[in-house]
């Protein structure tokens, strides 16, 4: 479960064009299970309605201090303190300024004193103003005081011109936000390496061959895996959806390449889950050129050899080792035989065929030493969910042996 469920954000909207993009955050944290205050400021409210806000997060939106007080509502420094995330998006450069130096004459300003909860900024200008000396030393001031800045992105500005300054897109704003809401999780401090998507095997500069593995499984349990605290690697073959915010990302393209990786990133690491497509086999030889028919004629052949096994060629006891089995007959025995032949912890087991490039799966977990857990068919984020709960009582009980 998102750690967004049940959190209570402030959202300060200030007055910059990005303004209109906070409308889809504040919609995407509501949908996400979160209570959101917003808080507009006077020129915020020349860009965006405060009509539109509480109409998305049915709360009324917060422009003055000098709101009359209720029974559930003391004032000027009650959201700052009831928050579990205050989030200033489209942060402006007189905001950054006014927050670095302690301003505190207005609602955003008294807010952000009154709290002691994570405080994200996502600056928005344009890149003139974001560039001088006087907004740089702000955001300096402020990332040593512990403010998260997150942003800006490089791209088109409102003017028209290139440069620093657009805000960033509130799919990652939403992800920092739940990477740092689940910061204090179960898994804080562990080092999870996770491999994602299937791997392609080049034939000639243009032409490979791979599987239909979408990635959404192993990016789901490196969401999962971020929500519980965990610092997560993802060594992913290519795949077109968006990395969790918060994970470190290493493409790869090839078997080969994906062992290397592996191998490079277990170093340290308390549990490697093994969730990509490997192939099995890639061409024995690689054209240096693009193959055509004239040269080849009316049959291609190519020989294939045997990919690496890259969860078997691991060592390391201290490693929780988690592996997926895809087959399409015989599905838990094979899962068995590899379970035992990779000594592994546990292995998902799933139908190859209705499970790749579904966004559901029907899983079963198969442990060494336990009974199977056969799961009912469910979104892939839900399988992710139990896993990263399974691996946080593999790694106690791991840590438990030591
Ligand atoms: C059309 C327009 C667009 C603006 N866009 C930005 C912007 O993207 N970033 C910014 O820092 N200021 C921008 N400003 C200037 C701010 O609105 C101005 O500095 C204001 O005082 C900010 O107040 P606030 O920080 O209290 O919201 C813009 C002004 C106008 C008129």
């Amino acid at each position: 479960m998102s750690p967004i469920r049940n959190a209570r954000i402030v959202l300060g909207v200030t007055g910059g064009i990005a303004a209109y993009k906070s409308v889809d955050l504040a919609s995407k944290l509501v949908q996400a299970g979160a209570t959101v205050h917003v808080i507009l400021t006077d020129a915020g409210a020349e860009f965006v309605g405060a009509a539109s806000f509480e109409a998305i997060t049915q709360q009324p939106v917060h422009r003055s201090v000098f709101e009359p007080w209720r029974s559930d509502w003391h004032g000027h420094v009650s959201l700052g303190q009831l928050a579990d995330v205050v989030v200033v998006a489209p942060a402006t450069a007189n905001t950054i300024a006014k927050l670095a130096h302690g301003l505190a004459d207005d609602m955003l300003g008294t807010t952000v004193l009154a709290t002691t909860c994570p405080l994200l900024i996502a600056p928005a200008m344009e890149h003139q103003m974001f560039h001088h000396p006087a907004t740089q030393e702000n955001l300096e001031r402020l990332a040593a005081r512990g403010v998260r800045l997150i942003g800006p992105e490089s791209g088109r500005l409102a003017s028209g011109e290139m440069g620093d300054g657009r805000m960033l897109e509130p799919v990652k704003i939403m992800g920092t936000i739940r990477q740092v809401l689940g910061e204090a999780g179960p898994l804080r401090g562990r080092r999870i390496v996770v491999t994602a998507a299937g791997t392609r095997e080049r034939i000639d500069p243009i032409r490979d061959v791979g599987n239909r593995s979408s990635g959404q499984m192993g990016y789901a349990v490196v969401q999962s895996l971020v929500d519980r605290g965990a610092e997560v690697t993802l060594i992913t073959g290519p795949a077109s959806i968006l990395a969790p915010v918060g994970a470190a990302v290493v493409p790869v393209e090839s078997a080969v390449e994906m062992e290397a990786a592996v191998r490079a990133a277990v170093d340290g690491a308390d549990a490697l889950i093994m969730t990509a497509a490997v192939s099995d086999y890639r061409p024995d030889a690689q054209f240096s050129h693009k193959l055509k028919k004239a040269d080849t004629g009316e049959r291609l052949t190519i020989e294939f050899v045997t990919n690496p096994d890259i969860v078997a060629g691991i060592e390391g006891d201290a490693l929780v080792k988690i592996g997926f089995a895809a087959e399409t007959h015989d599905l838990l025995a094979n899962a068995r035989k590899k379970l035992a032949a990779k000594s592994l912890d546990m292995i998902v087991a799933n139908d190859a065929e209705s499970t790749i490039g579904s966004p559901v799966s029907q899983a079963t977990f198969l442990y060494p030493d336990r009974e199977p857990e056969m799961l009912e068919r469910m979104p892939k984020s839900e399988v992710a969910d139990l896993l990263a709960d399974r691996v946080v009582e593999l790694l106690a009980k791991r840590s438990g042996e030591s």
